[in-house]
């Protein structure tokens, strides 16, 4: 089976921290995957990034050949940092080809307060899965800790709240990483049973 694909923009390491976090709830189904990053349009972003340790820089062949992908990036002003909006301007040859339908995704983001506008940005990077003919999965209220969490974690995806007046600023809270591995399964989960189906009988 293909792998999942989980690309993510990071800066400062907390949209990192949910990427590495999804990476090991698809791990925990038995589904591939592999973590990837976009080039920075910003050289402010580079000094900051490498002391990250990112992830490599992604193919268009390893978007082309992912069996689902779960979207990252920090808020910025509301929305996907222009960086990752960047490389999703550079995939209309995949649009054309209609390499992504039917493929699951999910999207994830990490902001510095509450009420900073996440979910303004997990819907930004829908729309482009969406013309891609990508099929979304968010997380229902079945998993508890979307009913408890104080921080981060939304049904339109995960997310964390950086801000350095709770006590999980630098680190993902056990609510927030719950979600993330609930999110990471039902991504592997949907993407195994996709990658099996002949989707023109859906
Ligand atoms: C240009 C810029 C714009 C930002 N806009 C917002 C925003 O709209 N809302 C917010 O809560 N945080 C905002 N932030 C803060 C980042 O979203 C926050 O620090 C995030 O956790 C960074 O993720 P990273 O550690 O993966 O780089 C902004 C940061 C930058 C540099």
């Amino acid at each position: 089976m293909s792998p999942v694909l989980i690309l993510y923009y990071s800066r400062h390491g907390s949209t990192k921290r949910l990427a590495d976090a999804i990476a090991q709830g698809v791990s925990m189904e038995n589904v591939p995957v592999i973590l990837r990053t976009v080039a920075s349009l910003n050289k402010e972003d580079d000094g900051e990034a490498a002391h990250n340790a990112l992830a490599p820089v992604v193919s268009i062949q390893e978007l082309e050949q992912c069996s689902a992908l779960a979207l990252g990036s920090p808020t910025r002003f509301g929305n996907m940092a222009a960086s990752m909006k960047h490389f999703l301007d550079s995939t209309s040859n995949l649009w054309l080809k209609g390499s992504l339908i039917d493929k699951p995704a999910c999207v994830f983001t990490s902001s510095s307060s509450m009420h900073g506008g996440q979910e303004s940005t997990l819907l930004s990077m829908m729309l482009p899965l969406l013309h891609h003919g990508m099929v979304l999965c968010g997380l229902p209220y079945s998993e508890p800790e979307l009913h408890n969490t104080i921080s981060g974690g939304s049904p339109y995806g995960v997310t964390h709240v950086a801000n350095h007046n709770l006590a999980h600023a630098n680190q993902l809270s056990p609510d927030e990483k719950a979600l993330c591995i609930a999110q990471g399964k039902r991504l592997a989960k949907f993407a195994r049973q996709l990658s099996q189906k002949d989707t023109s009988e859906i």
